[in-house]
Formats: C-alpha cells, structure tokens, sequence
C-alpha cells in the first residue's frame, strides 16, 4: 500500500522537486459518506495524530497510509520501503487489542474529543515489536530517551493500510503559521524563489542558530525556510509557545519578508539521530525545498549526545545526496572566540569550544539560573521569553508522592509537612488516599485495576497542580511501580517519592483504621503488605521508616531536600 510513485500534479516550484506530494483529503461528500459509515474506531494517541496529519497533507510521501509489516520491517531494517524508496522512520499505528478490527475491514480514526479524522482501509494487522524499532533506532532501550519511552506506550498490535483524511487534527494556536506542503510551495512560488533552504529546528533560536541559517541560505542563494517542529502536547506546552514566539521574533526582526518564511511542522519527533535527519531532509523535500541545512548533532536527543557522532547525520545524507532529492547542506563549525563575543568560522579560534553548546546554554535550565544569558548568544528579546516561561525551581509546581502499607505513617507526615512549606510561601494541596476514595475515586474497590484506575486520577489532579505552579502532597498506597512512574511522568519530572518504608509488622500492631485486624479474621481480602502485593520503588528521592524515625526529624529531612533541589527558598 505505502509506496506509490505519485504523479506530477504541479509544476515544481524549486530546483530539488520533480514532484508534489498528493494530498489523502478526500472530497466533502466522500467526507459525509464515510462519517455515516458504521464501522469500528480508535482513538489516535499523539504520535498517531501528528503522523496522521502529515501523512494526510502529503509530507510524508510518498507513504499514502500506516505500514503494513514488509515496509515496517524494511524500513526499521535498511531505512528503506520494501520496494527500496529511500524512508527512515517507521510509521505505525497501534492499537491495544484487535477486539472488533478486521483485516480488510475499515477503521475510524479519531482524536480524544471524538472527531472523524480519518478512515483506515486495514490491508494488515500485525503484532508490533517496539523492541526491535528501539534497537533499530536507538541502539539500545534506555528508558529515559523520549522516542523510547513513547514506544512503550504504544499498543500491541500495528494497523496497515491506505488512509483516507476526512479533515486535519484542528490547531487553534498559531493559526496561520501551520502550512500544508501545498501552501508553503504556494508562497515559495508568490515569493519567486527557485532555490529554499529548508531548516529544522526544535532549539530556542541562539545567535549561532541565526548565523548558521542566514549563511547557508546566502551560499546557496536561497530563500529561507524555517520550519520548527511543534509537535506532540504543543497546543498545551509553555515551551513551544515560547519557542514560536521567539521564531516569529527572529524572523520579523532579523530577516525582510522577502527573504524568510517560518511554518510549523507537527511533526511526532522519534530522536534517532541520523535517521531523524535524513527523514526530516525528506520531508523538507516534499515542502518544496530545495536545500535542507543539517545542523551538528541533528536528530539526537541531548541526553544521549556522543562527541563522535556531531555530523553523523550530515554524514547520512551525504551518503544519499544523489537520491535524496534535496540538497544536504552541513551547517558552518561556528564557534565563539574567546574574549571576541562574536560568532565566527572555526579558523579563526580552532581551539574554541563548538558553539552548538549553545542550544544547551539558552534553554530552560539558563533561563532558570539568577545568570545572565549573555546577549552575544541570544537576542535580548528571546531571553526575555525564556525568563517569562521557566520560572526559578522555587516558582514551580512539585508533587511530593508519599507511598507505603497502610499505617506506614504517609498522611501524618503530609499533614506534618503543610505548616513547613507554607512556611516558605508555598501553596500547598493535599491529596490523601482516604479521603480521595470519598469523592475523587468513590465506587473504586482495591483490584489492581481500580488501584492503578484510582492512582492515575490522583495523578492527574496532581499533575494539573503542578503545571500551574503548586506544590501537592499525596499520600496513597499506589503499590504498583509502573502507574508510580506514570504520575511521575504526568507531573513532568517534577516528583519527588517517597518511600514509607514502616515494616509490616509495624503498620499492623498499630492498625490504627482495624484493617489489618479484618484482615487476619479473615473478613476482608486483597490487602496490601497481606495477602496483596506492593511493589518497591527502586530509586526513591527519599524513604522513611516511621518505626525508627520521628515525623519531626522526616520533616526536616524532605524540607532540606526541597530546599537543595531549588524547590523552596527564603
Ligand atoms: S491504593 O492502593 O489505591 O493506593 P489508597 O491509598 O487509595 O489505596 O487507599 C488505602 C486505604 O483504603 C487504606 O488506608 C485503608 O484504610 C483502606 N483499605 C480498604 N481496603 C483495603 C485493602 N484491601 N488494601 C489496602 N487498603 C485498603
């Protein structure tokens, strides 16, 4: 189904496209015929979504549809679709269980609120091996490599098949910024320009990035495109609203309308490094471009950087430049002179520290600090920004998660906590397990479904808490490790466990709520530390064992935490 050679449906507007990419959308009486057709549906997850849109406006081409296994295989395998097109990254869409879906049959896609995206036409229904992808793609499965940890949540089974797109997943922020392939080859034709530079970015733009940009674009005597990837969770994230902002900044100030043309791409980005770059190399060639800047370390996700692989990307498309499409262009080694301040070639300091260490230098991290970003590295109007959207450690939210056995002594502790942190001028909320199953989570029983059901609502109030700036105590037994570290993920990282480590014999003597007591009369079943399991956390930021230490002594202890992790301050 995937690979189709598509006709020239345009006149190519650049030098490096023979071809346009042709649309899925389908006609509006198509639309309504296949709103009104009874068939079973699911509900994209975010990779699928972005996947869909770019699948349905013709970046993805020439992939008409999701993967069916020869060209997953292939592709995960020799970067390649089964009939040899040159396409890097595996594009599937998963699903839990197979219930109703059929192969031959029809599936309709649909987003969280329940809108008809798309329809599938299911040629193939295979089990789907995120293992293999993560290997293929990262070489290993750290679980703390983004790409990685959205494999494991994806669904068991992979759907292939042709799509048809009965409208685009709706954007209400940055309306006008979000260009088709058509659109953007549309304004490169108005604009007159025969040759563009397309430029892929996820970073705050730096000095450098500037730099790289406006030199490659003169080399090649090119338009510009600048084409940021506001992917996954963007409508809702703080961090590319700010990073657009600054876009449009950069661009209204740095460069005559003529010259430049920023667009959004909702791309899902997987993070595997070289494949990344040559997959976003292609898909710039379906925009029309006819240049594609390869930045150093393109693709790679920061926290696996590897000094030997700074241009492996470049290296790839290198490698491919003939068939590609798309000219690769390897952006200059700029660096800063020590003691210049100015963004120069590499001649002229060869001993300079690579200046891409920029990227790192004005993100959240540097915006957080009392430092001042130097204005050689960005424009004060993007510091500006980045001040405003990552407050001091002290300004954000914190969950504080407390896990244990019941009577392991988690609710005295929060309520031992609450005076303390409003000490330190923070607002506080408290979420007690108890008290939650009274409203929150009334009508839940103590299987491990209603357990991890109950936990993950907890988490959610938790997480909204978080994101707007304050600080939430829990306190819940929640024995399950994977649903632990699926709150820990919804608060962003910003958790902190801790482990109430009070041995069961300990909790049982006290049995302050009778429950253990019930328990070995034999009245009630499944509870847990008795005859229902608790699973460890196996790194917590701290544990307490209230049989040896006193509440006031704990208190002390996770203020101080706190307080060294920038959480709390005078
Ligand atoms: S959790 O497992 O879903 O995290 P949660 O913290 O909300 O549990 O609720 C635990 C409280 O429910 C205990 O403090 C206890 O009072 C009560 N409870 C009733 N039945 C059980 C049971 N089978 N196991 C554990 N706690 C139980």
């Amino acid at each position: 189904m995937s690979v189709n050679r598509l006709p020239d449906t345009m006149a190519a507007s650049s030098e490096g496209s023979a071809w346009s990419p042709v649309p899925l959308a389908v006609s509006a009486e198509r639309a309504e015929e296949l709103r009104r057709m009874p068939c079973p549906s699911i509900v994209l997850d975010e990779t699928a979504l972005c996947d869909l849109e770019l699948l349905g406006n013709g970046a993805f081409a020439p992939l008409r549809g999701f993967m069916v296994r020869r060209d997953y295989e292939s592709v995960r395998d020799t970067m390649r679709l089964a009939d040899g097109t040159l396409w890097p990254i595996p594009i599937c869409l998963t699903a839990p269980e197979r219930g109703e879906l059929r192969e031959g049959g029809m599936v309709g896609l649909r987003n969280v609120e329940g809108v008809l995206l798309g329809v599938l036409h299911v040629d193939e229904i295979f089990a789907y091996d995120p293992r293999g992808e993560m290997r293929a793609l990262y070489g290993a499965e750290d679980p703390a490599h983004p790409g990685v940890a959205r494999l494991n949540r994806r669904g068991k089974f992979a759907l292939g098949g042709r799509v048809e797109l009965v409208t685009a997943p709706p954007h209400y922020d940055f309306a006008r910024l979000r260009l088709t392939p058509a659109q953007a080859r549309a304004r490169f034709a108005e604009l007159g320009w025969t040759r563009v530079l397309g430029v892929h970015t996820e970073a705050h733009l730096s000095r450098v990035h500037e730099a790289w940009m406006t030199r490659a674009a003169a080399d090649a005597e090119a338009g510009l495109f600048v084409h940021p990837a506001v992917g996954i969770g963007s409508s809702d994230d703080g961090d590319a609203a700010a990073r657009v902002r600054g876009y449009r900044t950069v661009i209204e100030t740095a460069y005559r309308p003529a010259d430049a043309v920023l667009a959004l791409l909702p791309l899902a980005s997987r993070w595997a490094g070289a494949r990344e770059a040559l997959w976003h190399a292609v898909i710039r060639k379906n925009f029309g471009c006819s240049h594609f800047l390869v930045l150093p370390r393109h693709g790679q996700w920061p926290g696996a950087f590897d000094a030997s692989s700074v241009w492996a990307g470049a290296e790839l498309l290198e490698a491919h430049r003939t068939e590609l499409g798309i000219r690769p262009v390897r952006c200059e080694d700029l660096v800063v002179p020590p003691g210049d301040a100015r963004v120069a070639p590499r001649a002229h300091a060869p001993s300079a520290p690579p200046v891409g260490v920029c990227d790192e230098v004005i993100g959240p991290a540097a915006a957080r600090s009392a430092e001042t970003i130097p204005s050689w590295m960005a424009r004060p109007e993007i510091v500006g920004l980045l001040r405003r959207t990552y407050r001091p450690r002290h300004e954000e939210g914190v969950c504080l998660w407390l896990t244990g056995l019941s009577g392991s002594g988690k609710s005295t502790l929060t309520k031992a906590l609450l005076g303390p942190l409003s000490e330190f001028g923070r607002r506080v909320t408290l979420l007690d397990g108890d008290e939650i199953r009274t409203h929150l989570s009334k009508g839940l029983g103590f299987s491990k479904e209603d357990r991890d059901t109950n936990i993950r609502r907890v988490g959610f109030v938790a997480g909204q808490v978080v994101r707007h700036g304050g600080a939430v105590l829990c306190a819940c037994i929640s024995p399950y490790r994977a649903v632990r570290d699926e709150v820990r993920a919804m608060c962003d990282g910003r958790f902190i466990e801790v482990f109430c480590n009070t041995p069961l014999d300990v909790c049982a003597a006290r049995d302050v709520k009778g429950l253990y007591a019930k328990a070995l009369r034999g009245e009630i079943k499944g509870v847990t530390g008795v005859d229902d399991p608790y699973e460890a956390p196996e790194r917590p930021e701290l544990e307490y064992d209230s049989s040896r230490e006193s509440v006031e002594h704990m208190v002390d202890r996770v203020v101080g935490h706190l307080v060294s992790e920038g959480y709390l301050t005078w």
